[in-house]
């Protein structure tokens, strides 16, 4: 049976953070020595990730979502996606991936019964993908793309994080990949949360690019955006397709539309936390419990708390920040 929260939203999706560890450094998310990485220990076992999920099935959450860090750096992530897949009530999984190994492990994960993935490129030049990232390489991500829909890991979704100054005068370019090919490209408003400071020194509203702004600059160089639905989904993105388009343009905007009022998920952080706003600090251990040999009746108890503690919103436009952890932390 599905659970609403205190004000009536209907909880239905769970993301799980499965590492806290990247192969990659993004500037506004990690400074480039890296952020200490929880130990082995403290992150938790598959079999308590099945738990977690067994619990979360039967009180009506029917999609679950795998993050990070950087999921496929985790040993084994095959494995974990071939046991979720199998827990009845899960009927949507994917993940979100910085595409860097998707190409060598797609065709597995699609086989053991992922379902689709969301891919994030922040720009389509390989000098500023390094820049941005400290190491990457452009090819092995577009390659991982390619791979992703060979594998039938649809729809693909491209996640771009808008930055004035570091990619904003790629929106266009972004865009335009979806004339000509099957790209669904969602420009996301970066929020100042993670490693701000890789970014800014000082204010960062100037740095926030509106969709509104997004939206114009595209629509003044590549013609006007009809709306358009990407099939599953029930995420926070408002789609768009270009006349004649075979891909579709998204926008998610935490900041000048916050989108609270519809928010339909909780998160689980790699380190066994229970965390019902992105944006808040607050967590419900279940890991110690876990540890203790707790059984999927008492997990249930414990998310189903964080159904009903889940804030209204968060309050970024007014500067209020979580404090405990960074977005790789977390799960993005
Ligand atoms: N603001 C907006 N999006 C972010 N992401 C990471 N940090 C931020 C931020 N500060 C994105 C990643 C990825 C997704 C999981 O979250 O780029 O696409
Ligand atoms: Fe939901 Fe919190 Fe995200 Fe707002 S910030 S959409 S309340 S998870």
């Amino acid at each position: 049976m599905a659970h609403f929260d205190a004000y009536s939203r209907l909880i239905n999706y769970l993301r799980i953070a499965v590492t806290d560890r990247c192969n990659l450094r993004c500037i506004y998310c990690m400074p480039p020595e890296g952020v200490p990485w929880r130990p082995h220990e403290a992150i938790l076992r598959y079999e308590e990730i099945v738990t977690v999920v067994r619990a979360a099935a039967e009180l009506g959450i029917s999609r679950v979502r795998l993050t990070g860090g950087e999921p496929l750096v985790r040993l084994g992530i095959v494995d974990l996606v071939r046991l979720l897949s199998r827990i009845p009530g899960i009927e949507d999984l994917a993940m979100t991936t910085n595409g860097i190994l998707l190409s060598r492990y797609a065709q597995a994960l699609a086989e053991a019964g992922l379902q689709r993935v969301n891919v994030s490129l922040d720009t389509l030049r390989a000098d500023r993908f390094q820049r941005i990232t400290c190491w990457g390489q452009i090819a092995d991500v577009l390659a991982g793309i390619e791979a992703a829909h060979r594998a039938g890991l649809e729809p693909v979704k491209i996640n771009t994080v808008v930055i004035r100054g570091m990619n904003d005068d790629e929106v266009v370019d972004l865009a335009r990949q979806t004339i000509e090919a099957e790209w669904n490209v969602r420009f996301i408003e970066w929020m100042p949360v993670g490693n701000a400071q890789g970014v800014v020194d000082g204010g960062w509203q100037e740095r926030v690019v509106t969709a509104k702004e997004m939206r114009e600059r595209i629509e003044a160089a590549l013609g006007a955006l009809e709306p358009a639905k990407l099939g599953i989904g029930g995420g926070p993105a408002r789609y768009y397709r270009l006349a004649g388009g075979k891909g579709t343009i998204g926008f998610i905007t935490p900041l000048s539309e916050h989108f609270c009022y519809h928010c339909n998920r909780l998160r689980l952080t790699a380190d066994g936390q229970l965390r019902p706003c992105l944006l808040s600090d607050r967590e419900i251990d279940l890991r110690t419990p876990l540890r203790q040999g707790a059984d999927v009746a008492h997990i249930k108890t414990l998310i189903l708390q964080g159904i009903e503690s889940k804030p209204l919103r968060h309050h970024l436009s007014e500067c209020e920040l979580p404090e405990n952890r960074t977005m790789s932390q977390i799960g993005g």
